[in-house]
């Protein structure tokens, strides 16, 4: 624990010599949320991420979760320097969804509004028309439907399903999925809920619909944290990536939260649901970036200022 709170300190240090400021997502190890809240960042899910690094006076951000959310803040501020603690740490969604494939599926399909999740490449946001977040995935898909609009969908199959069945919109689907919710399982989940009948059910909508089905909430990262903060329930079962719940314990430290069973589940983990690449960011990774100058995100021109162009538009309807 001694050597954590040195490094931990390290970190804090290097991040007011440099003036920097941390931009951490839930998901990421409770040391790293704690230090951004510390140190004057924030934590939180990728809409607020993209908006605090926006909006913050700091020249240097660093951004720890995965390398979709550097991009975004740096197709937000070209001027700033953006660092991650790992530049490695990637997403099934983005992995899953290739720019020269996503381009030709776009040209085949001329007709329709492109959407795609927060979750990819600057290159595939470059041939969007909308980015969205899971927070605001439902108000903006509504809003394309009402004016008549056909969507091209990418790259969370999930989601989009979930956005689909919600809304009534003509969606044309990728078939992608993050490696991490699509292990939720719904037969599971009613056995436990049988066991703990009080509890509401939290669901991150990347999740199988026999998931979301059961679900009292469904909403993006920061929904789900304020659905235990508001709701009039003393336990909470939470089908999103476990690294929620050290804000959550936090916050609400009276409440009982339990985490729902995955396909991995066994004798020695109950419930497996925690992303490989949002774990490979530590307070080292942050010292190093700092001290070193690495895992700097850079993108290139025309790729930025074609991708901003879907961001923008989604920050002003949100807005
Ligand atoms: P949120 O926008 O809900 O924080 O989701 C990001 C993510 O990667 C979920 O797996
Ligand atoms: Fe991607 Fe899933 Fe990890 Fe989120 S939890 S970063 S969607 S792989």
């Amino acid at each position: 624990p001694s050597q954590r709170a040195d490094w931990k300190a390290r970190a804090a240090a290097l991040l007011k010599k440099h003036n920097a400021v941390l931009v951490a997502h839930y998901y990421v190890d409770g040391d790293l949320q704690d230090l951004a809240l510390e140190t004057g960042g924030c934590v939180a899910d990728s809409l607020e991420m993209a908006r605090f690094g926006r909006d913050h006076a700091s020249q240097t951000l660093v951004v720890a979760g995965v390398r979709f959310m550097g991009e975004s803040a740096k197709i937000l501020s070209p001027e700033k320097r953006v660092l991650m603690p790992d530049l490695d740490a990637t997403c099934s969604l983005d992995l899953g969804c290739p720019p020269d494939d996503f381009a030709r599926f776009c040209d085949a399909h001329p007709d329709r509004t492109v959407v795609v999740y927060a979750n990819t490449s600057a290159a595939v946001k470059a041939r969007a028309d909308w980015m969205v977040t899971s927070s605001c995935a439902l108000a903006i898909v509504n809003h394309l439907k009402e004016q008549g609009q056909k969507v091209l969908w990418a790259p969370d199959r999930h989601l989009g399903r979930y956005i689909q069945e919600q809304t009534g919109a003509d969606m044309l689907m990728w078939n992608g999925a993050c490696i991490v919710h699509d292990e939720f399982r719904g037969l599971e989940l009613d056995l436990l809920r049988k066991e703990h009948p009080g509890a509401k059910v939290l669901v991150h909508p990347e999740s199988p619909r026999s998931v979301v089905e059961q679900a009292d909430v469904v909403g993006s990262t920061s929904q789900l944290l304020n659905a235990v903060l508001k709701m009039d329930a003393q336990s909470f079962i939470v089908a999103t990536d476990n690294g929620i719940l050290h804000r959550m314990r936090q916050l609400a430290p009276g409440k009982t939260l339990i985490e729902a069973p995955t396909a991995g589940n066994s004798a020695t983990c109950k419930s497996c649901a925690h992303c490989p690449w949002m774990a490979m960011n530590a307070l080292q990774g942050v010292v190093a970036c700092l001290e070193q100058g690495t895992g700097e995100i850079l993108v290139d021109e025309p790729i930025r200022s074609q991708a901003l162009g879907c961001i923008d538009r989604m920050l002003d309807f949100v807005a």
